[in-house]
């Protein structure tokens, strides 16, 4: 988990720091998906499991909502986003 943003921003050149930053914002995320997940993994409480992951579930939307903003800025990862699915496709069969 991220206790501050892990990159030096002020090294970012203008035109990518939107995009590092929703890049950041993604990890952080995912991170937080697998902390709840994990910790209602462990709990024996049934409430709290429930509400873990429903709160992993909510994470996933912001993941969701991040990626959608990067994608709107990053051309190039859609194109590879697009690539890296042909591939999976390709190597899989399916
Ligand atoms: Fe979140």
């Amino acid at each position: 988990m991220f206790g501050q943003v892990p990159i030096d921003l002020s090294q970012v050149k203008e035109e990518n720091i939107d995009k590092e930053i929703l890049r950041t914002a993604i990890i952080a995320e995912l991170d937080a998906i697998n902390v709840y997940e994990q910790m209602a993994a462990r709990s024996k409480n049934t409430d709290l499991k429930i509400v873990l992951m429903d709160i992993a579930n909510e994470e996933k939307t912001h993941m969701g909502e991040f990626l959608e903003l990067l994608l709107r800025l990053d051309p190039q990862q859609v194109k590879e986003l697009a690539e890296g699915k042909g591939e999976i496709e390709e190597l899989l069969g399916k």
